[in-house]
């Protein structure tokens, strides 16, 4: 992504920045699941027509899939209409379960011909088949698709979306940059770019995400949850089977909770790295069913935000505030997607240019 945008050196380019993330991120799940990306270019590159045709699918079903269970939400939906909306979500969910079955016949044909896999190079489906293997009644190639899937599904738009909102509130905010850019010159070495192991030596990066996450949650509602017996919690009776929605987005914005909600500090999470907090932030859910993927978010988001922090000047396009308004959809997305300039950094151009 850096290699990308610094192409321009250090003149001000306008970028793209919905689409940007979205293929990191889904680049990163399908380094991690298949061992191929199909953005960009490079060694790992898929060719371009099976890349092209995978992007159709992941596109299609992101944009009717994040709807297509909607009537959970608001029931009275099922009467009127969105039954026929689903017919249409079962279509692509069709072709996605056909390319998620050619990604295991690939890397099952490549098990079968005695082709040894470094341990480091293992991918998910490597991983699955091996255990299919010794639990075929389990990992049948029908849960393979659907876990390697819904790693997509749920790995992919909740990081995009966050970097997307962090980089709005950022562009709203400068002097926020300026003060994380301060951090990074201080923290990382002249000469190379910011690499996992900085992460821990940035604390204010990690509250502007904190931050980002508070109030723009992927998972504002969380995911319905299930009461597996009937239960008693705060003196309601909750029977068996009862659906629990957790509004965490109000909770995250509560001004009973938080001072001064609506405005962007990434200050008010100084010191408090890494604790619930009273369970008033929440944005990966929490207990058995929290995000598994919280670690790999942690790490992720923070890598590509201080690359591009550490890396370029931003701004806006034009004098006007970024719009900051939500659109529909599961995962909080913005309204519009974000459009930013930017420029390589004098200090960065030396080693930009031998990545
Ligand atoms: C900023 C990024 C992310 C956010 C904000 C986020 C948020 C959430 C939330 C709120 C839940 C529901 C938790 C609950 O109901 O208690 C969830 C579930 C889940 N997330 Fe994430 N997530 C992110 C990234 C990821 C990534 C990268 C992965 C995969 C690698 C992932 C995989 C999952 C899965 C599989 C579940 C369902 C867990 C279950 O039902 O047991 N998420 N996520």
């Amino acid at each position: 992504m850096v290699k990308r945008l610094s192409g321009h050196g250090s003149k001000y380019r306008m970028v793209e920045m919905k689409s940007m993330f979205f293929e990191l991120t889904l680049n990163i799940m399908m380094r991690m699941i298949a061992g191929k990306k199909y953005y960009g270019e490079g060694e790992h590159m898929k060719d371009l027509e099976e890349a092209r045709e995978f992007q159709e699918i992941v596109e299609d079903t992101f944009t009717l899939s994040g709807a297509s269970n909607i009537g959970d939400f608001f029931p009275l939906l099922n009467w009127i209409g969105v039954r026929s909306f689903k017919e249409r979500v079962m279509s692509v969910i069709g072709k996605k379960d056909k390319a998620m079955q050619e990604l295991i016949e690939e890397r099952r044909s490549l098990r079968r011909n005695g082709f040894k896999v470094e341990e480091k190079k293992k991918t998910v489906i490597d991983v699955l088949l091996s255990l299919q293997e010794t639990e075929p009644d389990y990992y049948t190639d029908k849960m393979i698709r659907g876990f390697i899937w819904v790693l997509v599904a749920a790995g992919t738009d909740t990081s995009a979306g966050t970097m997307e909102w962090a980089m709005s509130l950022l562009l709203n905010n400068p002097q926020v940059i300026k003060k994380a850019q301060a951090e990074i010159d201080v923290q990382v070495e002249k000469d190379r770019l910011v690499d996992e192991s900085d992460i821990n030596k940035l604390p204010y990066l990690h509250c502007i995400i904190n931050e980002t996450l508070r109030m723009y949650p992927a998972g504002p509602l969380l995911v319905p949850h299930e009461s597996s017996e009937d239960c008693v919690v705060c003196g309601f009776n909750v029977p068996r089977g009862t659906m629990l929605l957790v509004n965490m987005w109000g909770i995250q914005n509560d001004p009973k909770l938080w001072d001064e909600p609506t405005k962007f500090k990434p200050e008010r999470f100084e010191g408090l790295e890494g604790t619930r907090d009273g369970f008033k932030f929440m944005p990966f859910g929490s207990g058995r069913r929290g995000c598994p993927g919280e670690g790999l978010a942690m790490r992720v988001v923070p890598l590509a935000l201080g690359a591009l922090i550490q890396c370029f000047d931003w701004e806006r396009i034009g004098d006007e505030l970024v719009d900051m308004s939500e659109g529909l959809g599961l995962t909080l997305p913005k309204a519009e997607p974000l459009e930013a300039e930017c420029r390589t950094r004098s200090s960065v151009l030396n080693f930009i240019s031998q990545l």
